[in-house]
């Protein structure tokens, strides 16, 4: 990866394409017309909100960070999305009831305006959900074609300079990549025959590829990282990130766990569990779409705590994950977690976390700096795999052989100096010895 000689400026508006238009996908995109219309503030989100420190401290230079990299606009932003059912962008926040119809109401005309496309859907990958709202088309191959067709229209519709997709759709089924994902050759060969290994997700992933859009992937899927994706990514010089959004849960053990290892206490067991009523909830009410998230939420552990260096501390540890579905909650998750961990000569102590969060409050922030980030992404030259963004997820991509980072703090550090370094800035070490001199 090479420091950008030249960043295009973010001229023109930005396509922000969401497949899947539910509870996640219309708390940020309503949130966006509330923040660009001074009606809210866009609490979470880094490029609305964060600073960066440039320099030495006695500089006092800490600019914000959408001051110091060519970012988007809240303004410059249109969305469209493809849902397998038809309620327009209103409709389907009112269902979710995420955010009070105060909030809705005075951006009601704007929300309905944004009408989901028909979907690609082959249930089998999503088993829970039933909608007719779906792309009727023949092979696989066919539904990237209407896909790319799609993203055309709205690019022409709108006027938009270019386009970000984040795909903000349900949880499918576990699957791991087979020969049919190892090529693009073969990935084309299996879209032509529509193999039964290629899901619904990677459809839209291909598609986007194809048409040179950042593709940044919001679940646990097996959608962007498998071998003929990262070639393709390469191969059209398209930024790619992934996957699942780190919010509730997930994000507070990777606050815990970083701290509990600098201090070298123990850990002997770490047992979570989450109940919800969303539709998410329902969808991973599914063993086999439950599976995808469970393999998702359960390496952060194994990578901030690195039992093979610390065997004495972490080389035992029970760690358990569940997810119940239990409709009265709605989006108002609770996120509970029982952590038993161990100091001086042994000693047992155990810390109880009863995280009572609104699961889509956490995640619209991560979309929306997903969407700017992957757009300079683009706008930079970078493509393929934005490690630098694994801030913002459960289960982070990297290079192939690179195993990830899950630590927060580490993953903020990275994200920040790589800002830094394409804006020529010294990066920070924290080393600070010059001030003693
Ligand atoms: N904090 C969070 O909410 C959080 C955190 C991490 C990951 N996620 C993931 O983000 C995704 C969205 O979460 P949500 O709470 O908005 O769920 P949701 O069920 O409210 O929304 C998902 C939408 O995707 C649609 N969909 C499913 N398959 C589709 C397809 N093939 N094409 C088009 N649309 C499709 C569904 O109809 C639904 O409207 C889920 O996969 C979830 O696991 C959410």
């Amino acid at each position: 990866m090479k420091a950008p000689e030249h960043i295009t400026p973010p001229n023109g508006k930005l396509a922000v394409f969401l497949p899947g238009l539910g509870a996640v996908a219309t708390t940020f995109v309503a949130g966006c017309m509330l923040a660009r219309a001074g009606k809210a503030a866009p609490i979470g989100s880094l490029t609305q909100m964060g600073t960066i420190r440039l320099g030495k401290r006695t500089e006092n230079r800490a600019p914000k960070i959408a001051d110091f990299v060519p970012l988007a606009q809240l303004p410059d932003l249109e969305f469209a999305g493809w849902d397998l059912f038809p309620d327009d962008a209103y409709e389907s926040a009112a269902h979710a009831r995420v955010l009070d119809p105060h909030h809705l109401e005075q951006v009601k005309a704007e929300l309905s305006r944004v009408k989901p496309m028909p979907a690609v859907f082959y249930p089998e990958y999503v088993k829970k959900l039933h909608g007719t709202h779906v792309k009727q088309q023949g092979s696989k191959a066919d539904m990237v074609e209407a896909v790319r067709e799609d993203i055309r229209q709205v690019l022409k519709s709108t006027g938009a300079s270019r386009g970000v997709a984040v795909w903000c759709g349900s949880t499918e089924v576990y699957i791991e990549p087979s020969a049919v994902h190892q090529s693009i050759q073969s990935f084309e060969q299996g879209l032509l025959r529509s193999d039964p290994q290629i899901s619904s997700s990677q459809i839209y992933a291909w598609a986007c590829l194809k048409e040179g859009v950042p593709y940044a992937n919001g679940a646990p899927n097996l959608e962007v990282d498998f071998p003929a994706a990262h070639a393709l990514a390469r191969e059209t010089q398209t930024p790619i990130a992934g996957k699942d959004f780190k919010t509730g849960q997930t994000l507070m053990k990777t606050i815990l766990a970083p701290g509990l290892k600098a201090r070298l206490l123990g850990l002997r067991g770490w047992f979570s569990t989450n109940i919800l009523g969303n539709r998410d909830g329902e969808v991973l009410d599914d063993p086999d779409s439950f599976k995808t998230k469970e393999v998702s939420k359960l390496g952060v552990l194994e990578h901030i705590l690195q039992p093979k260096l610390y065997p004495e501390l972490y080389g035992n540890i029970y760690h358990k994950v569940r997810i119940e579905y239990y409709p009265p909650r709605g989006d108002a998750k609770e996120g509970w977690d029982n952590l038993d961990i161990q100091g001086w000569l042994g000693y047992d102590m155990q810390i109880k976390v009863d995280f009572l969060c609104r699961d889509s409050i956490l995640a619209a922030p991560i979309v929306l700096d997903l969407v700017m980030f992957m757009d300079l992404a683009k706008r930079a030259g970078f493509s393929g795999v934005q490690e630098w963004l694994s801030f913002y997820f459960k289960s982070p991509m990297t290079a192939q052989g690179l195993y990830p980072e899950h630590d927060l703090f580490i993953q903020l550090m990275k994200l920040k100096n790589t800002l830094r370094w394409m804006q020529g800035e010294d990066l920070i070490t924290h080393l600070g010895n010059e001030y003693y001199d």
